[in-house]
């Protein structure tokens, strides 16, 4: 069923659990990704970049992505992830995606409070749940990742933040980035903690891969309530396509056993996911 962001979180606050969001680039990636949710008994987040509706290929995909939402046997919440501009925020509101992210952090605290109220009054117009980000986090949803995070969340913002724009839910910046870390992560445990505790909104983690399982439980038991994860299915996908073509050998490789290939590395790797973060068997 389709579901909205806040309607999860706050399931998944109560339950001390987080709801994985994992990033699809192109059509094939939905099939596996609600397989595994309806595998695992879990509820689930398509994540759709606003950099990656081209690739998905939005206005000709979007009725089947919102139709599977609606007709899946687990909660889904089809979500826009770093919304940067107005035009993809409105395109994610009339296909019928059930939350939107907002990234205004190239903004000043002052324009990225004004702009994140305006949408998310806008989305809660429609029934539609919005995710803020404050403090920047270092990385390209699919790109190069940093060796820190860019600017860690100032935790004196959090709770003005968190009132003055009506968000349901709050990314931050705790030494998480986006694609590959350089170096190992190092999360600021003790300011997610303090963020928490500010924060009356479920809290985000943005850049999951690469972070160990030890740390997203710890993550998740100080209220982390949702992480998005992108980079760690990519890898898997790609091993599984290298060890598929080495075995073939310069042998003949039909286009199904490749799209095969690649469906069941995702959905091995999201239900693996879904086990970490909690999930699995919250449906
Ligand atoms: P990773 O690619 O590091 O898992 O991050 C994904 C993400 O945060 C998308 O918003």
């Amino acid at each position: 069923m389709l579901v909205t962001l806040k309607d999860v979180l706050e399931r998944a606050k109560r339950g001390n659990y987080a709801v994985g969001a994992f990033n699809i680039t192109n059509g094939l990636c939905l099939s596996p990704l609600l397989k595994a949710a309806e595998a695992q008994r879990s509820p689930v987040i398509i994540n759709i970049a606003e950099i990656s509706f081209e690739d998905v290929d939005i206005p000709r995909l979007y009725p089947a992505i919102i139709h599977s939402a609606k007709e899946a046997t687990v909660p889904v919440v089809v979500n826009l992830d770093h919304g940067l501009t107005e035009k993809a925020l409105m395109t994610a509101l009339r296909c019928g995606f059930s939350s939107v992210m907002f990234d205004a952090t190239k903004y000043s605290y002052e324009d990225n409070i004004r702009l994140t109220k305006q949408y998310a009054d806008m989305a809660h117009s429609v029934g539609v749940s919005l995710e803020g980000e404050l403090g920047v986090i270092g990385g390209s949803e699919a790109g190069e990742g940093v060796a820190v995070a860019a600017n860690y969340t100032d935790l004196r913002k959090v709770r003005p933040y968190v009132d003055a724009t009506g968000v349901d839910a709050l990314a931050v910046s705790i030494g998480n980035v986006h694609g590959f870390y350089k170096g190992e992560p190092d999360l600021q445990f003790d300011l997610l903690a303090d963020i928490a505790a500010a924060s009356a909104v479920p809290l985000v983690l943005h850049g999951g891969s690469g972070i160990s399982d030890d740390d997203f439980r710890k993550a998740v038991s100080l209220g982390i309530c949702k992480i998005n994860f992108y980079t760690g299915s990519s890898v898997s996908v790609f091993h599984a396509l290298n060890a598929y073509m080495k075995e073939l050998n310069d042998g003949y490789a039909d286009m199904a056993a490749i799209s095969w290939t690649m469906m069941n590395a995702f959905q091995k790797t999201v239900e693996e996911r879904m086990q970490v973060f909690g999930s699995a068997g919250k449906a």
